[in-house]
C-alpha cells in the first residue's frame, strides 16, 4: 500500500506525524519553512531520503511565501546533521530556477530509485528467505516502497520471503512502531524482536540476510545508519549471515573518504530515560544517546543502490560525483 508521508497542497506542506504512529494518523500542516524544520528536528518526519524531500519542500515553501532563501536554507540545514540527503536536497532546490518543481522532481526520483533498489536487492535472495532489518526504511522513511524495507516488499511480491524480522530499534522503536505498521498494512509476514535478541535469533534460527538503510555512505563504503546497525553487522559476520546496505545514490557523500568524517547526531536523554512523558530512569541519570553509528565497509557484503549491486572493495567516488 503506498504511503505519501509528505504532500504539497497548494502552498502548504502536509506532513504525516510519525511520532503518533501506529496509534494515530495525524497530519501537521506547515505554512512556513520553520514548521517544516521543526517537524524534521522533532522527528515527526524522518528517514534520510524523506528528510531530504521534506527539506526540499520546506525551502520551496520559503520561496513560495517570499521568505529569505538563505536564512531558510541555513535553518533547515541545522535540523539533523547525519543524513546527507538533507544537504544534497537543499543545495539542489536552492540552485533551481523553480524550487517547487525541483522538490517535486526530487520526490519522484527517490520513488523511482526505491523501485530499482528493491529489484536489485531482492535479486540477492533465494526462496524462503528470512531477512532481518533495523529501524524503518519503508515508505515512511522515503516515498514509495522504501529502501531496505522495499527489498523485503519486493522479495515478498516475488514469493521469496519467509519472514521479515524487525529489530525493535531502541530508543525510538522505529522498527516496532513504523516498520511493523507498514508490513502489517501490506500483509507481509514479520516478527518483531528486541534489539538484544538479534544475536540469539541468528544463533537459533536461519537468517539469510540482515539488511539496513543508510543515512550517509562515504566513498570507501563506510555507512552511517540508525544506532545498533554496527552491532547488527558485527553479529551478522559472527554468524555467517550476509549483511547488506540498501540506499539511493543520493545517500552517498562524495566529499568524504571514510566514516570517520560523518557527523553523528546525539539526541536528548529523554529518549532513553522516559516512556512518553513518564520518567523511568533515576532523576539526573547520566546518558549518552547517539542516534547513529558507522558500520565499517569491511563488515558490509554488498551495498545495493538504484545504480546496481556494489561489492567490496567499494569505491563510490565516481558514482557519487555524478549525483553531486
Ligand atoms: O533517526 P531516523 O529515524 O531518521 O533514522 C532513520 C534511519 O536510520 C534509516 O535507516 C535511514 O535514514 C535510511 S531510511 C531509508
Amino acid at each position: 500500500m503506498s504511503i505519501d508521508p509528505v504532500k504539497w497542497e497548494s502552498g502548504e506542506l502536509a506532513i504525516l506525524d510519525q511520532r503518533q504512529l501506529p496509534q494515530k494518523e495525524e497530519w501537521i500542516v506547515a505554512e512556513e519553512w520553520e514548521q517544516v524544520a521543526e517537524a524534521i528536528r522533532s522527528m515527526a518526519v524522518r528517514g534520510a531520503p524523506l528528510i531530504g524531500i521534506a527539506a526540499a519542500y520546506g525551502l520551496a515553501l520559503a520561496h513560495f511565501k517570499g521568505r529569505d532563501m538563505v536564512i531558510a536554507k541555513a535553518g533547515l540545514a541545522a535540523t539533523r546533521p547525519t543524513a546527507v540527503n538533507l544537504f544534497h536536497a537543499l543545495d539542489r532546490v536552492f540552485a533551481a530556477e523553480d524550487p517547487l518543481a525541483e522538490a517535486h522532481a526530487l520526490l519522484q526520483e527517490e520513488a523511482d530509485a526505491n523501485d530499482r533498489i528493491a529489484a536489485n536487492g531482492a535479486s540477492l535472495l533465494s526462496e524462503n528467505a528470512t531477512v532481518m532489518t533495523i529501524c524503518n526504511t519503508g515508505g515512511l522513511a522515503t516515498v514509495g516502497v522504501g529502501t531496505a524495507l522495499g527489498v523485503i516488499r519486493k522479495a515478498h511480491a516475488l514469493g521469496k520471503l519467509k519472514e521479515a524480522v524487525l529489530l525493535e530499534t531502541r530508543p525510538r522503536q522505529q522498527g516496532m512502531k513504523l516498520s511493523a505498521w507498514e508490513l502489517q498494512r501490506d500483509g507481509i509476514p514479520f516478527r518483531v524482536i528486541a534489539d538484544g535478541a538479534a544475536a540469539w535469533f541468528m544463533k537459533t534460527h536461519r537468517a539469510d540476510m540482515a539488511i539496513a538503510g543508510a543515512d550517509r555512505i562515504a566513498r570507501n563504503g563506510d555507512t552511517a545508519n540508525k544506532i545498533g546497525t554496527y552491532g547488527l553487522a558485527l553479529l551478522a559476520r559472527a554468524h555467517d549471515v550476509r549483511f547488506v546496505v540498501a540506499a539511493p545514490t543520493s545517500t552517498v557523500d562524495p566529499r568524504i573518504e571514510s566514516g570517520r568524517e560523518i557527523p553523528i547526531e546525539e539526541r536528548e536523554p529523554a529518549e532513553l530515560t522516559h516512556v512518553g512523558s513518564e520518567q523511568i530512569a533515576p532523576r539526573d541519570c547520566p546518558v549518552w544517546n547517539p542516534a547513529f553509528d558507522v558500520t565499517p565497509a569491511a563488515l558490509i557484503d554488498a551495498i545495493v543502490t538504484d545504480a546496481g549491486i556494489h561489492s567490496p572493495p567499494f569505491d563510490f567516488g565516481v558514482l557519487a560525483r555524478s549525483h553531486s
